[in-house]
């Protein structure tokens, strides 16, 4: 039974709330006014805690630090007047889970005390799976072999299963979309829709009656009722790409519906109840588009509930050679084998800054199956682009006008061990993504299993390949 900390210094609304907690089965421990609540937070532990914010002397704030230092996982609620929401929206900065106005709807307060349950409960399950170490991430399609990813998805699993509304970061083409279909479909609406709008592709009065649907006569051209996307999601997920380009106008109407979880049709005097989890997501930084009053804080701090940043890929390179074979074996029909990448284009590739990230790669890896003559992907077949920046970075291997010592015989043995080197971290990250099975190694590799045995150096006892020299 969770156990939640009430504090208000009106013994009224202690005793309503306290009354409506403990009707819904929760043990609920009530203190009259901060200072009593400051005493029950050092000597025992709550899974939530509910405070007013205006009190004296120790207000809400006072509080809302304190639980912070004593326990930082339990979500706080916030309880404001009416007209003092800035109050409440500084004590979100500072860590608080949501607020409630007052005088609150029953509705609306248990929601967001099960909401924030919900969350901290996810939270601590995840605690558990953290502990898992070197746990391989098979989220549905998504290749995490770099630590940034592997939080990516374990954050993703983390909230799917609580409806809180997520915000996810990162430069375009990374995988945003990517990860909030991972959520969805890791969610308890994986067998309601996922409906996605992107709020950069549609004018003002449009995007509003794609999100919030129209009736008739509305607007010049509304010929019949519409349903908007929040009616449509039924149970499901609504993602809001883009976000950062949403009007301001629609911010606001945003804000209500995520609220009330009502929406109003443009032109309709009616409101209808919604059910849908918002996932947002955003490549322009929406911090620096509160500086510039062209996002409103309130919506933002309404969506941030989870923010999660997927970092480029020039930061994660791990993840390069996994995602090449990963869209290599997706672009092979099924029961044919997979082509394959010589040494130098992986390391081509693994040199690429990737401005474009996953879908330039994506773009890349097609168009050199696109034009490759066999089963394994040269570097002449790859988009010139990339070519060209590999070339840049590695000047040309004519030795025209090279200086004289790299004619020198002892140059030459340490290229040869310098392509030794690279030819045994090659075998060594096929051998990472293929888990250690050989047989699949040297197939991706087009070489029999007996040269990859000849080329590996000889394991120690934990099965990890030693790192002898070749
Ligand atoms: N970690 C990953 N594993 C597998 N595929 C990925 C991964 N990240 C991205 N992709 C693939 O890369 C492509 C681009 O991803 P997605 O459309 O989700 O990016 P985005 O961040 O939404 O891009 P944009 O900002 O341009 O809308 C998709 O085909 C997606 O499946
Ligand atoms: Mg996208």
């Amino acid at each position: 039974m969770a156990r939640v900390l009430l504090v208000d210094d009106e013994p009224s609304i202690l005793s309503v709330l306290g009354t409506l907690l403990k009707a819904e089965g929760y043990e609920v421990v009530a203190a009259l006014g901060g200072e009593k609540a400051r005493d029950l937070l050092k000597s025992e532990r709550f899974d939530l805690m509910v405070s007013d914010i205006r009190m004296s002397p120790i207000n809400g704030m006072d509080l809302l630090r304190l639980a912070h230092d004593e326990h930082p996982a339990m979500p706080v609620i916030m309880l404001t007047a009416y007209g003092s929401v800035e109050t409440a929206i500084e004590a979100l900065k500072l860590g608080a889970f949501d607020y409630v106005t007052k005088p609150f709807k029953v509705d609306e307060l248990l929601i967001t005390v099960q909401r924030a349950l919900d969350y901290s409960n996810a939270l601590s399950e995840n605690a558990n799976l953290k502990a898992q170490l070197g746990t391989r991430y098979q989220l549905e399609n998504i290749v995490a072999e770099s630590p940034a990813m592997q939080n990516v998805c374990e954050m993703i699993k983390r909230v799917a299963p609580t409806d809180a509304t997520v915000l996810i970061y990162g430069e375009s083409g990374t995988g945003k979309e990517l990860v909030a279909k991972a959520i969805h479909a890791s969610s308890h609406r994986k067998d309601k829709k996922f409906l996605a709008v992107n709020c950069a592709a549609l004018l003002e009065p449009l995007l509003e009656s794609e999100m919030f649907g129209h009736v008739k006569g509305a607007f010049t051209g509304a010929s019949s009722n519409k349903e908007g996307l929040f009616e449509a999601a039924c149970g499901g997920t609504i993602f809001l790409d883009e976000i950062g380009s949403m009007p301001l106008s629609i911010q606001g109407k945003l804000l209500r519906v995520l609220q009330e979880k009502e929406v109003r049709r443009v032109g309709s005097n009616e409101n209808v109840s919604i059910d849908a989890r918002v996932i947002a997501a955003t490549n322009t930084r929406l911090e620096t588009l509160l500086k510039e009053n062209l996002f409103r804080e309130d919506l933002y701090y309404r969506l941030s509930v989870i923010p999660l940043e997927i970092r480029p890929l020039r930061e994660r390179p791990e993840d390069i050679l996994p995602l090449v074979y990963h869209v290599l074996k997706q672009e092979t029909p099924n029961g044919a084998t997979p082509s394959t990448i010589s040494p130098e284009v992986a390391a081509i590739l693994e040199s690429h800054s990737w401005p474009g990230n996953v879908r330039e790669l994506e773009n890349a890896i097609r168009h050199a199956m696109t034009f490759a003559r066999d089963s394994v992907i040269t570097p002449e077949v790859l988009p010139p682009k990339i070519r060209q920046t590999a070339m840049q970075k590695a000047p040309s291997s004519s030795f025209s006008g090279a200086p004289s010592e790299l004619l020198d015989p002892q140059r030459c043995k340490s290229l040869k061990a310098f392509l030794r080197t690279k030819e045994k971290e090659y075998l060594q990250q096929i051998l990472t993504y293929t888990g250690g099975d050989k047989e699949k190694a040297a197939k991706a590799l087009d070489i029999s299993l007996a040269t990859l045995y000849r080329k590996l150096p000889e394991e120690d006892d934990s099965g990890a390949p030693s790192g002898q020299p070749l």
